[in-house]
């Protein structure tokens, strides 16, 4: 595999791409200023993708709005990981014709996974006439370039294909969030789970540089941002094809090195990747979160091999054990896959066995859904969606009930919280571990972290004291 190569947003082309794009966007806005409406669907890779997307945009002059009526410009940024991301897709952009109708210069473009698949593609060719701009996850840093092509070419606009082993560093950002921030650290993914659709449409997996990740990583904490977020879709990978020899545990260290109120977490992590020198890093550290997100997908050893997960049920048990003997109070969240071709009852009640082993604190559950391209849509499955459905509401049962007592065993202890929003005179705070906290308080608080109390856990909601 060859070297990543690193290029910096290609500033200056770009720019004379919104110098000259600037005026007509102007002329045909339905207001003063053009407004732009933006929504993502999908993981947090795709939002930060979308905070770049708003940052270009603003850079050209857009204003934002959540109406898409009063847009000029609006983008899906859109999720292929299952069919029901992508029937939603549709069904929202379907609504979006009446819209060219009556506006007829409003520009209508779609971008993000989904765009990198040539079925889509296709259905959006023939399906979807008023759509004027698809572009794919390899090319939005163009998207001056690509709103002047469509603009001025009065024809419709693809551009999609990866340019594999890229990173474009320096894209503007435009952040969602006043205090939490998003930090990709690697895009891509090289692992071709049977079931995933990700390194179809994202491409092989690339590090960012140490130094660029340290340098974005400064600049967010300086701006005041206190809970950041480190992105890639394996981060336990990170450090391969770079020239510095270097792995996720050093790069966290050294990130937990720059001074400051803050706190780290990451996501995903792949167990195969998984290693004690990671969990070491994570208890002796001051800023990395006491949190895991450790998807397992299922916990049957014939399933995970089918999956092409590569860990078996025991070395994901020693690694999460080994992090409990570490850090107590360490939180664990996971992903599963109910329903994957081939999985029998017997399979599934080996998931529900490891989901009572873990308690984990919370977990994201999905319903296998056939992706075109990848090998586990060809592989034979036999059971009927009606069970799947079953066994996924048996695995949520046993869930809530875990849930319910991780929560009763939180009261009485005191955990520092980051205050997130005010609500009257409540403030919903996040624990470290992820779990959401509420307690009365001033809304000048939000943003700042407390210490509080926890007096009452009712129905997965904590409510507590400051102290
Ligand atoms: N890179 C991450 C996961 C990214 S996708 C990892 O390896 O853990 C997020 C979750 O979606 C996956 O963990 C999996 O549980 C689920 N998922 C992915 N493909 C799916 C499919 N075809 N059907 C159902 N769920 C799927
Ligand atoms: Fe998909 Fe597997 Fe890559 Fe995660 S690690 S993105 S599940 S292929
Ligand atoms: Fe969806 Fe793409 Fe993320 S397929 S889950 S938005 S990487």
């Amino acid at each position: 595999m060859g070297k990543n190569i690193y290029l910096d947003y290609d500033f200056n082309g770009q720019i004379d791409y919104i110098d000259k794009v600037k005026e007509s966007l102007l002329l045909n806005a339905k207001n003063k200023v053009p407004l732009a409406f933006v929504k993502t669907y999908g993981c947090q890779q795709n939002v930060s993708d979308g905070e770049k997307i708003k940052g270009i945009l603003s850079l050209i002059g857009y204003e934002f709005t959540n109406i898409e009526e009063d847009a000029d410009l609006i983008i899906f940024n859109t999720c292929a990981i299952r069919e029901h991301a992508e029937d939603r897709v549709f069904g929202n952009i379907g609504a979006l014709k009446y819209i060219k109708k009556k506006y007829p210069s409003t520009i209508i473009a779609m971008c993000g996974c989904m765009m990198e698949q040539k079925h889509i593609e296709d259905k959006i060719k023939t399906s979807f006439p008023f759509v004027d701009l698809v572009f794919g996850t390899n090319r939005l840093h163009k998207l001056p370039e690509l709103l002047y092509t469509v603009v001025n070419s009065k024809s419709r606009v693809f551009e999609c294909g990866l340019d594999d082993n890229k990173i474009i560093e320096g894209i503007p950002i435009r952040r969602d969030k006043r205090f939490k921030a998003w930090l990709p650290i690697m895009y891509g993914c090289d692992n071709f789970c049977s079931y995933c659709i990700v390194p179809y449409v994202r491409g092989r997996e690339r590090s960012r540089r140490p130094e660029d990740i340290l340098d974005e990583a400064t600049k967010i904490i300086n701006n005041g941002y206190k809970d950041i977020t480190l992105l890639g879709q394996n981060v336990n990978s990170y450090g391969k094809n770079l020239d510095e020899d270097i792995n996720f545990a050093q790069l966290l260290n050294r990130i937990d090195s720059i001074p400051g109120d803050y706190r780290i977490r990451f996501m995903t992590s792949h167990p195969k990747d998984a290693t004690k020198e990671l969990i070491d890093t994570i208890s002796e550290s001051e800023h990395i979160c006491h949190h895991l997100h450790l998807p397992f997908q299922s916990g049957s050893n014939k399933i995970l091999r089918l999956m092409n997960r590569k860990y078996t049920v025991d070395k994901y048990l020693n690694i999460i054990n080994y992090a409990k003997s570490k850090m107590p109070d360490v939180s664990i969240t996971s992903d599963i896959i109910v329903g994957f071709p081939g999985e029998t009852y017997d399979d599934f009640c080996k998931t529900i066995e490891l989901v009572e082993e873990v308690r984990f604190t919370s977990l994201f559950t999905f319903i296998y859904s056939p992706r075109i391209g990848t090998p586990a849509a060809e592989m034979n499955d036999p059971i009927p969606y009606e069970k799947k459905v079953k066994w996924f509401q048996e695995l949520l049962k046993v869930q809530e009930g875990i849930a319910a007592r991780n929560c009763r065993d939180m009261v009485g202890k005191t955990y520092r919280v980051l205050v997130e929003e005010s609500k009257g005179n409540k403030l919903m705070s996040r624990t470290g571990g992820n779990v959401i906290v509420e307690f009365e308080g001033a809304s000048d608080l939000v943003g700042s972290f407390k210490n509080v109390k926890i007096t009452e856990a009712r129905n997965w909601i904590l409510k507590g004291q400051m102290i």
